[in-house]
């Protein structure tokens, strides 16, 4: 651990809630702050998490506020606040919404923690995280959103089970949108570098991205009253830790494109080296025709959210 470290999470639902205990467990942190409109919520959380730290043996101290001012100082803002999916729901059903309430989340960051690094959770996630942006006015590199390490996981421990491998020597990622146009990248997935196209037949890796696609409606299809909380929140942490340990990972998250894979004005998920500065680099691949077909037919359906959104207002600089 050095220095001393912040994290705020916004919103102490499920998401947020297992977010902040995994981060404390992991000890990243000198302080994590769980920020949530509803008083008790983050204030309850935040001391049984803490209550756990002589347990568990973790020196994180974790507190809980219902005000956006308790966000000043963090290196690091994880932005979970807002609506989720319910049975039935797209995951754009809830632009406008939650767009509002991104839109004061935003300006607090710009306020109070202007040199943090964000990284969007909230629904639509390739639209939230350009809509962040836009309106905290923050370099691109410092706000970027978290689906593909989600979705690369389903993924990955969907073929591990078939396959009956390791879940981590499955390697691989998702790119696009974090949506039902996703695209598993084949091409460039393997059990430890032995490309998975020589480990399966077609109609079963057809069945496994299919899967993976609406790999998380069907967790809000059985949880019947909310979305899934236990795989997003580690792949978020992850993140955080690529992020706090200067780690350079590949990853994929949902980055802002200026001319890499052909697009720009948007978000969506590719991969990329993650470090302290946020995103280093877009890591730009090679796909195959069909993969480029699918991933261009994602960004369209990113582009048809954004139009949804509200026209920008930004604080001064
Ligand atoms: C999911 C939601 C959180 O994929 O988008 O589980």
């Amino acid at each position: 651990m050095t220095g001393s470290r912040k994290i705020a999470v916004l919103g102490a639902g499920n998401v947020g809630g297992t977010l902040a205990q995994r981060l404390a467990e992991m000890d990243l942190a000198d302080e994590i702050v769980l920020i949530d409109i509803v008083d008790g919520l983050p204030q309850g959380k935040a001391l049984d998490i803490q209550e756990s730290a002589p347990i568990l043996g973790f020196s994180t101290r974790v507190t809980g506020s219902t005000s956006l001012d308790s966000i000043a100082g963090a290196e690091i803002v994880v932005e979970t606040a807002g609506l989720a999916r319910k049975p039935g729901m797209s995951r754009s059903d809830l632009t406008t919404k939650n767009a509002e309430i991104l839109r004061d989340h935003a300006l607090a960051v710009r306020a109070h923690a202007p040199n943090a690094i964000v990284i969007i959770v909230t629904n639509p996630v390739d639209v939230m995280t350009f809509w962040f942006r836009q309106v905290s006015g923050l370099p691109p590199a410092r706000v970027f959103g978290e689906s593909g390490t989600l979705d690369t996981a389903r993924f990955r421990w969907f073929v591990a089970d078939a396959l009956k491998v390791a879940p981590r020597d499955v390697v691989g990622f998702v790119l696009g949108t974090h949506g039902d146009t996703m695209v598993p990248v084949l091409s460039h997935t393997s059990v430890s570098g032995v490309p998975l196209t020589k480990l399966m037949p077609k109609e079963q890796l057809d069945a496994i991205v299919a899967r993976t696609k609406t790999g998380g409606g069907e967790i809000v299809n059985l949880l019947k009253m909310g979305s899934a909380y236990y795989a997003p929140s580690a792949a978020q942490a992850e993140l955080v830790r690529a992020v706090v340990a200067n780690e350079h990972r590949v990853l994929g998250v949902t980055a802002h494109l200026a001319g890499e894979y052909g697009l720009q004005d948007l978000c969506l998920g590719v991969p990329v080296v993650l470090g302290r500065a946020g995103v280093e680099r877009v890591v730009e691949v090679t796909l195959s025709a069909e993969e480029r077909a699918a991933f261009e037919a994602s960004a369209a359906a990113v582009r048809a959210d954004l139009a949804g959104l509200p026209p920008v207002t930004r604080a001064p600089a």
